[in-house]
């Protein structure tokens, strides 16, 4: 976090290029995504009972998630579709209708508040499988 706020304030500071506006939001969603599957797994555990239901993590892991879905459509701009080791698949900017189905779709997911155990075995399953169906389409498998 902290790499970051340098990171940050030095590319304010330098004066924004476009390298440095493209590696910023690959960055920014690289980093979004990476809460999103802290929050995946925390919750996952809870689904399976290996973790006792816990409404404020949670209640935590909605709204990041809702909030994730309410900034990807501004973190795949034009000059993003390569660098910073992304995996992010071309059909984003060929198929941008249909990447942006799936944000919405992640956001109507993310919009549900489970209160107790059942809600949220009720409500996981959809958003677990609109990561699934995004990557699928839309992301690279990893590099070995
Ligand atoms: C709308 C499409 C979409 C949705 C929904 C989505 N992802 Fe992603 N995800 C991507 C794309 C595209 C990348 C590749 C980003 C890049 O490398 O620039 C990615 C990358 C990732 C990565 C790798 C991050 C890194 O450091 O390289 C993880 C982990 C991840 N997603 C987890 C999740 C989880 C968990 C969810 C659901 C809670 C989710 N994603 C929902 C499209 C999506």
């Amino acid at each position: 976090m902290m790499i970051r706020t340098v990171l940050i304030t030095a590319t304010v500071a330098i004066g924004v290029t476009g390298v440095m506006a493209q590696s910023d939001a690959i960055s920014q969603r690289k980093e979004l995504m990476k809460k999103n599957s802290q929050h995946t797994k925390a919750v996952s555990a809870m689904v399976k009972g290996d973790a006792p239901f816990d409404a404020k993590v949670v209640t935590a892991a909605f709204t990041q998630w809702a909030d994730t879905a309410a900034q990807l459509p501004k973190l795949f701009p034009d000059d993003s579709k390569s660098g910073g080791e992304t995996r992010a698949l071309p059909k984003i900017w060929t198929d941008r209708k249909g990447f942006d189905a799936e944000i919405a779709a992640f956001a109507k997911a993310a919009a549900a508040r489970p209160t107790d155990v059942e809600s949220l075995k009720k409500a996981f399953p959809a958003v677990s499988k609109v990561c699934g169906d995004c990557h699928e389409g839309y992301r690279a498998a990893a590099k070995k």
